[in-house]
C-alpha cells in the first residue's frame, strides 16, 4: 500500500459510529473545526514557564498504556506526563522485555492490556498501517493513539507543530513555511503538512536533495526546491527535519558536513528568511548536520517550545478521545 492508501484506511477506522474520533491515527480527513478544537483545548492547558503545569481529572479512573516499538524520548514521556496530569494510571511497556520478543503478536499484546482494562493504547511502530489494522479489533472502551507510524503519520507531532506556529503566526492564511530536509522518510512532515493545509496555510515550500523529496503526488500545492537558499527567502517559518538514517540504505546517507553546507540551517542561511521567522525542528536533532548549534539554540528557535506544547497537545488529545468514547 502507498501512503495515500494507509491514510484512507486510517480515516475509515478512526471514527466511531456517530462519526466522532475514537482513535487518532491520522490528521487526514479531520475538519478545521476538529483541529482548531484540539488546538484550543491544548492552548487552555499551556502554562507560563514560571507556573505549575495544568492538571485536571478528565482521565480519572482510566489507564493509558504506552507501547513504543521504536525509540522515543519526547513523545513517550509527554504522553506519560499528559496522562498523569489528567489523573490517569499509566503503564509503560518495555518492549525489549515484553513477550513480543518471544513471538507474541501485537494484537495479543493489545488483548492482554485491554483485559487488564487499559483504555488508551499509545503506539509507535516501524510497520506502516499497524494502528489502522489493530483499531477495528479492540474493545469498545479502548482507543488507539498513533505516536509515530513508520514514515506515514505522527498526528500529535503535527498538532504540536501547528500549535507552535499559531502561537507565533496567528494569521495562518498569510503565513509561509519552508520544510527542509528528509521529507521522503518523514512522518512528521506528512502530518504537519496535512493539518496546515486543512487550516489554510498561505504557502508551503519543501526543499532538500532530490532523493529526499517525496513523490510528486504527495504534498500537492507545495512548491519544491533543491536550492535551500532560494527556498528560504522571506518565509515566516523554517522547519528542519532529521535525516532518518535508520530508514535509508547506506547509498543515500549523505556526508554530514557536506549536507550541512548545502542544506543545513546555518546562521547565514536563516538571515535569508524574514527577520521575525521562527525556526522549528521536531527533534531529535542531528546538530551540525540539518541544523547548527547557533541556530538550534538561537533567538529565533522555538524548538523547546515545541516540546512544551507536546504535553499540552497530548493532554488535549487524550481528554477529547476519552470524552468521545464516553458519549459514544
Ligand atoms: N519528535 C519526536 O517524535 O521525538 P521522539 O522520537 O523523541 O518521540
Amino acid at each position: 500500500m502507498n501512503t495515500d492508501q494507509y491514510s484512507q484506511l486510517s480515516q475509515t477506522v478512526q471514527r466511531g459510529q456517530h462519526g466522532k474520533l475514537r482513535h487518532l491515527i491520522t490528521l487526514d480527513g479531520l475538519t478545521s473545526d476538529e483541529i482548531n478544537s484540539l488546538l484550543d483545548l491544548a492552548q487552555f492547558y499551556v502554562r507560563k514557564p514560571n507556573e505549575l503545569p495544568a492538571r485536571d481529572n478528565s482521565l480519572a479512573g482510566r489507564t493509558v498504556a504506552n507501547l513504543f516499538f521504536e525509540p522515543s524520548t519526547r513523545t513517550r514521556v509527554s504522553f506519560e506526563l499528559a496522562a498523569q496530569r489528567l489523573g490517569a494510571d499509566v503503564v509503560n511497556l518495555d518492549m525489549q522485555t515484553s513477550s513480543r520478543v518471544k513471538g507474541e503478536t501485537v494484537l495479543d499484546t493489545i488483548y492482554t492490556l485491554q483485559a487488564m482494562h487499559a483504555d488508551v493504547l499509545v503506539m509507535r511502530d516501524s510497520e506502516p498501517g499497524l494502528p489502522a489494522q489493530v483499531a477495528p479489533h479492540v474493545a469498545s472502551h479502548v482507543s488507539i493513539l498513533n505516536a509515530g507510524e513508520a514514515h506515514v503519520s505522527h498526528p500529535t507531532q503535527g498538532l504540536l507543530d501547528v500549535l507552535t506556529i499559531r502561537q507565533h503566526k496567528p494569521d495562518l492564511n498569510n503565513t509561509s513555511i519552508l520544510i527542509v530536509g528528509d521529507l521522503m522518510h518523514s512522518r512528521v512532515a506528512r502530518s504537519t503538512w496535512s493539518a496546515l493545509k486543512t487550516l489554510g496555510i498561505g504557502e508551503v515550500r519543501i526543499a532538500g536533495p532530490e532523493h529526499f523529496l517525496p513523490p510528486a503526488n504527495e504534498f500537492p500545492d507545495a512548491i519544491r526546491f533543491t536550492d535551500v537558499n532560494k527556498a528560504i527567502r522571506n518565509v515566516d517559518v523554517v522547519m528542519a527535519l532529521r535525516i532518518q538514517k535508520e530508514r535509508m540504505t547506506s547509498a543515500h546517507i549523505p556526508d554530514d558536513a557536506a549536507y550541512c553546507r548545502e542544506f543545513g540551517l546555518t546562521v547565514d542561511r536563516i538571515k535569508l528568511a524574514k527577520p521575525d521567522a521562527i525556526v522549528m525542528h521536531p527533534a531529535p536533532m542531528n546538530r551540525g548536520v540539518e541544523i547548527t548549534n547557533e541556530v538550534a539554540d538561537g533567538k529565533q528557535s522555538v524548538i523547546q517550545q515545541q516540546v512544551t506544547n507536546g504535553v499540552a497537545i497530548r493532554m488535549a488529545v487524550l481528554a477529547t478521545i476519552v470524552r468521545n468514547v464516553e458519549v459514544g
